[in-house]
């Protein structure tokens, strides 16, 4: 069985990016929405989720986020109302849904998924990233131009995004700009921890991208869009009233080195695993 075909396969070689529309159904996708509605419920009744809601301590904040490789952790959007976490205050929940999560783990280790990363030219796919993405109506923020490469670094490069749709993507609630094809060229940057704590953004190329020829990734509900983790991407802030949910996995091959210097680790009880669960 094929989830997609050679011509599909050839033109996510040569652009960088493959859309997918109605990989997923709307009732795999509500299923999802409604779990982290629970999850954010369940949060609610915990300290530790309002952590950045008493605090601007950048120390803090950074140890949250570097700790939070194989945890499920909130992250709030920088404008509204951070007092608890809510659809309508938070930028995005990870990094580790998929494998502490039952109900994420089943919805990324379907057949369909394992067929889509064998069929993309995963040999020994491990599941490194899951993060749920709100982009609230009126507050979801921008994502500025970047890869993923240089944030989940490999050896050589091998990381593969996969970005579901559970709410419909519009150029108007900011959807995934790209540039197609720019996947063939070399990392900008390079994410990193520092030695002495922290991390730091070394700039290899200071270059900009080419951005005049971005083109919308208009996606509906359910639709998966695979992006090469050296494709240049891009969201606008959303301005409009509607929120534009999604998911999004990111997949290394197992052969590849994995940096000890790259922000997400894992602790040793909790290694990476495949689509196996
Ligand atoms: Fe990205």
């Amino acid at each position: 069985m094929n989830v997609i075909t050679t011509d599909q396969k050839n033109s996510f070689n040569e652009n960088g990016v493959l859309v997918l529309p109605e990989f997923f159904s709307h009732e795999e996708c509500d299923s999802l929405m409604n779990r982290m509605s629970v999850i954010i419920q369940e949060a609610n009744s915990h300290e530790e989720s309002t952590v950045f809601s008493t605090t601007n301590r950048t120390h803090t904040q950074e140890d949250y986020f570097l700790t939070s490789g194989d945890k499920i952790r909130f992250f709030y959007e920088q404008q509204g109302d951070n007092s608890e976490p809510s659809e309508l205050s938070l930028n995005k929940v990870g990094h580790a849904l998929h494998d502490l999560d039952p109900v994420f783990s089943d919805f990324v280790r379907q057949e369909k998924m394992t067929l889509l990363a064998t069929e993309i030219g995963f040999v020994e796919p491990l599941l490194l990233q899951s993060m749920y993405i709100f982009k609230p109506p009126r507050i979801g923020g921008e994502v500025v131009w970047h890869t993923d490469h240089p944030f989940l670094w490999t050896d050589p490069p091998s990381v593969k995004g996969f970005w579901v749709a559970l709410e419909d993507a519009t150029t108007e609630n900011g959807c995934l700009w790209c540039l197609p094809g720019l996947h063939k060229e070399s990392p900008k940057e390079r994410f990193r921890r520092k030695k002495g704590g922290g991390t730091e953004m070394i700039t290899l190329d200071d270059s900009d991208f080419p951005t005049e020829n971005k083109i919308p990734l208009e996606a509906p509900k359910g639709t998966v869009v695979v992006l090469d983790g050296l494709l240049p991407h891009w969201s606008s802030a959303n301005l409009s009233e509607t929120s534009r949910h999604a998911f999004t996995l990111h997949v290394i091959e197992g052969s590849a080195h994995y940096p000890k210097e790259n922000w997400l680790q894992r602790s040793d009880d909790m290694p990476l695993k495949g689509f196996a669960s």
